[in-house]
C-alpha cells in the first residue's frame, strides 16, 4: 500500500523533499532572469518590454545562444544560415505527408524534430560549434514542419520555403501559401520573441536535463517537445481557445463571468490562468493582451477579446490569479488565422532558441541531473509463487 501522504513516513533522510521542486535551484544561468513578485522578465541582461519594442527573433537568438546582441555582419550572417538551413530533408517530408491527418500536431512536430537528427551526422567533433550548427538547423526547420503538416493534413500542396525574408515571414508563407503582409510578419515576429525563454520551466528542465546525460541536441528538443505539449504548460493556449470558443458556441447568451466561476466551483481549473513563479501578472501578458485587443477588433472577433477580459477580471476576483503568456496569445494566434490545434507549435517554434541556448550552457559546465525519490513502498515482502497469487 502507497502512503502518498508523508505524515507518518520518516523523511529525516531527504531533507529536500519538494513535490514540484517548488523554488529549487538546480542550474544557474545567464538566459533569462524572472521577478515573480514584479513581474519582470529578463534575457541575457535585457527586459522583454525592450526587446518586444526594438528586437527582431533573430536578434533574440543570437542574444540567447550567445549571450549578447549581434552586429550588423552577424545578425545578417546569422539570417543568412537560417534561410540556407529551412529545406527539410526529403524522408522528413515523406513522413509528414504520409502519417495519420488526425495525429496531433504537437506529436508530428515531436517524431519530425527526432528526425532531423538522422541528417546531421557530419559533425565536426568540437562540441560548441555542433551545438550551434543544430540549434540553427532546428530553429529554421521546426516551421517548416508545422507549415507542411498543416497543409498536407488539409489535402493542400505543400509549399518551399523562401530564399530570403524573416523566421516570421517566411513561417506564415509556407503555411498560407501566400506572402503575408507587414502587420502579419510583426505580430507573428512578437510572438516569437515572447516565448522565446523562461527560465526552469518544465520543458526546459527536460532539456537541460537530457543534456547532462551527455545526449545529443535533438534528444534534448525532442524530450522539451514532448514536456510542453501538456496542457499544464505549452498546451495552454489551445485549451484556452477551445474555452473562448465554447462560450462562442452559446451565442449571444454566452456569459463569460458565470461560466468561470461555475468551472471554479467545480473545481476546474481555468486555462492560461496562474503560475508557479509570476505572483503578478506575466509581463508577456501584458504586451499579448494589448495586441489581441488590436487584432480582436480588426478581425471582427471582439467578442472573444471581452469574454477574455470578463474571464481575467473574475480570476482576479476570485481567485487573486493573473493570466499567464498563453491566455492571450490564444485569441492573438486566432486573428491572425492560426488553427487552435497549432498554437502549441507556434510556441515550440520560438521556444526551440531557448531551449538550444540552454543546452549550449548546460554542455559547457556539466554535471549529471540525478535527484531521489523517497519509497514510499513496502519492503521485504514475502514471495508467493504465481499459482498461488
Ligand atoms: N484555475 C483555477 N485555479 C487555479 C489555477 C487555474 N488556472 N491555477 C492555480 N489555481 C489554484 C489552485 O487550484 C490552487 O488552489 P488551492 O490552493 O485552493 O488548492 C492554487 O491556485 C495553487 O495552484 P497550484 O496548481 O498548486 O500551482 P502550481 O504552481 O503547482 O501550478 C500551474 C502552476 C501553471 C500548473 C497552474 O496555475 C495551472 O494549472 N494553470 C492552468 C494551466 C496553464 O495555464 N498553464 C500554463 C502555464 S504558464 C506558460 C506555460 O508554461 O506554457
Amino acid at each position: 500500500m502507497a502512503h502518498h501522504n508523508l505524515d507518518n513516513i520518516d523523511t529525516s533522510e531527504y531533507p529536500h523533499i519538494n513535490r514540484g521542486l517548488d523554488g529549487i535551484v538546480a542550474f544557474s544561468t545567464t538566459k533569462s532572469s524572472i521577478d515573480g513578485q514584479k513581474g519582470e522578465l529578463i534575457y541575457s541582461g535585457y527586459n522583454i518590454d525592450v526587446l518586444a519594442e526594438k528586437a527582431t527573433f533573430e536578434e533574440v537568438c543570437f542574444l540567447l545562444w550567445n549571450d549578447r546582441l549581434p552586429n550588423k555582419s552577424e545578425l545578417d550572417e546569422l539570417k543568412n544560415e537560417l534561410i540556407s538551413q529551412r529545406n527539410l530533408p526529403k524522408p522528413v517530408l515523406e513522413y509528414i505527408k504520409t502519417t495519420n491527418k488526425n495525429a496531433e500536431p504537437m506529436a508530428v512536430l515531436r517524431t519530425a524534430v527526432s528526425m532531423l537528427s538522422d541528417f546531421e551526422t557530419e559533425n565536426s567533433g568540437d562540441k560548441a560549434k555542433d551545438s550551434r550548427k543544430h540549434a540553427i538547423a532546428m530553429t529554421a526547420q521546426i516551421p517548416a514542419i508545422i507549415a507542411a503538416f498543416d497543409r498536407s493534413r488539409k489535402g493542400k500542396k505543400i509549399v518551399s520555403p523562401l530564399k530570403e525574408g524573416s523566421t516570421a515571414y517566411n513561417f506564415l508563407y509556407m503555411l498560407n501559401g501566400e506572402k503575408p503582409g507587414d502587420a502579419a510578419e510583426k505580430t507573428m515576429d512578437l510572438c516569437l520573441i515572447l516565448h522565446a525563454e523562461h527560465g526552469m520551466n518544465a520543458s526546459t528542465f527536460t532539456a537541460r536535463t537530457i543534456c547532462a546525460t551527455e545526449s545529443d541536441m535533438f534528444s534534448a528538443v525532442t524530450g522539451a517537445i514532448g514536456a510542453l505539449k501538456g496542457p499544464l504548460h505549452g498546451g495552454a493556449n489551445t485549451a484556452v481557445m477551445n474555452t473562448l470558443l465554447e462560450l462562442e458556441k452559446e451565442g449571444d447568451s454566452a456569459d463569460a463571468v458565470a461560466f468561470t466561476k461555475k468551472k471554479l466551483e467545480n473545481k476546474e481549473k481555468i486555462m492560461g490562468f496562474g503560475h508557479r513563479v509570476y505572483k503578478t501578472f506575466d509581463p508577456r501578458a501584458f504586451h499579448l493582451r494589448k495586441m489581441s485587443k488590436k487584432l480582436s477588433e480588426e478581425t471582427g472577433h471582439e467578442k472573444l477579446y471581452e469574454w477574455s477580459e470578463d474571464m481575467m477580471k473574475t480570476m482576479k476576483d476570485e481567485k487573486d490569479i493573473d493570466p499567464n503568456v498563453d491566455f492571450f496569445s490564444a485569441t492573438v494566434y486566432y486573428s491572425i488565422g492560426i488553427q487552435p490545434d497549432l498554437f502549441t507549435c507556434i510556441f515550440t517554434m520560438s521556444r526551440v532558441s531557448g531551449w538550444s541556448a540552454h543546452y549550449i550552457e548546460q554542455s559547457e559546465n556539466n554535471r549529471l541531473v540525478r535527484p531521489r525519490a523517497l519509497y514510499i513502498g513496502e519492503k521485504n515482502l514475502e514471495w508467493t509463487p504465481v499459482e498461488k497469487r
